[in-house]
């Protein structure tokens, strides 16, 4: 049998064309098609959004469980949560360099699709092997069970365990480290400057330290979704 790894998928090179065609990003794009060439069972019985996973997968990906590198976890989250934030990354509302072009590149319907796809997935843990000290995890687990001082309890707003809670409260748990790292410290940057509406993540993000961050970004990644 001769496998073709040299010819892309087209679906695959949708991506390519929109990103630095940089030599790395060429490799993981062909081996992302070879993934998925040898998936094409499961692929075909997905349907027609299978078409345009392989480019997302290439960063989030095959079940959409996310990067150690800070790459969200989409596997298992609320399916209109997902929309927005790709409404947003079109409406180029939510900043991202990465994800503003890939966004704005879909369809409302292309969109609604992926995040079905995403939100019916069952991923393993990205940080689950990664070692991380007791003492932080526990740190994390009180502070997102009880909060701390003028930190709200996450789960108050994230659901028990962190698993959500309708559109507007995403899952967090499960959630990469570096992720939830990145993502607390971009609320921080929007704070800068101006008074953040009581109740929104913005706010609560001022009340957190830095030590604070890593504990509870060390805790969510264990939790299972
Ligand atoms: C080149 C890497 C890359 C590719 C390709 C990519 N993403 Fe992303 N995506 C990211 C990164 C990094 C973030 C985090 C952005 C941030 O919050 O600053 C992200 C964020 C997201 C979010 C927000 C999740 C959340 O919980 O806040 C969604 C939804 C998303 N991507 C969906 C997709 C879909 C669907 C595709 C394919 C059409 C895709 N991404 C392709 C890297 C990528
Ligand atoms: C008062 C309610 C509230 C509390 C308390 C709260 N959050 Fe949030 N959080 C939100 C809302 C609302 C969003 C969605 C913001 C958006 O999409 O712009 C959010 C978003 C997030 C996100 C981004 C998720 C994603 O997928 O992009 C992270 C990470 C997060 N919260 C972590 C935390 C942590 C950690 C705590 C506890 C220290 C916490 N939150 C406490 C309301 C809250």
């Amino acid at each position: 049998m001769k496998v073709e790894i040299e010819r892309k998928p087209k679906s695959v090179s949708w991506v390519d064309s929109r990103l630095e065609t940089s030599r790395a990003v060429a490799v993981a794009v062909a081996t992302v098609g070879l993934l998925f060439a040898l998936h094409s069972p499961s692929a075909r019985a997905a349907g027609e959004v299978q078409a345009d996973a392989p480019p997302c997968a290439m960063c989030h990906g095959m079940l959409g469980e996310g990067s150690a590198y800070g790459v969200p976890r989409l596997a298992g989250q609320n399916a209109d949560y997902l929309s927005h934030a790709l409404s947003m990354f079109k409406a180029g509302t939510r900043a991202s360099a990465v994800m503003q072009p890939i966004a704005h590149s879909l369809s409302d319907t292309e969109i609604s699709q992926l995040a079905g796809y995403f939100s019916k997935q069952n991923a393993p843990l990205v940080d689950a092997a990664a070692p991380k000290s007791s003492q932080l995890v526990l740190a994390g687990k009180q502070l997102a069970e009880t909060g701390a001082g003028k930190v709200a309890a996450c789960f108050s707003c994230h659901g028990a365990q962190g698993t959500g809670n309708g559109a507007r409260f995403p899952s967090i748990a499960g959630q990469p480290a570096q992720f939830v790292i990145n993502r607390l410290h971009q609320f921080q940057a929007r704070a800068v400057g101006i008074t953040p509406q009581p109740g929104t993540m913005t706010a609560v993000s001022t009340t957190l330290n830095e030590k604070q961050i890593e504990e509870v970004a060390a805790y969510l990644s264990q939790l299972e979704r």
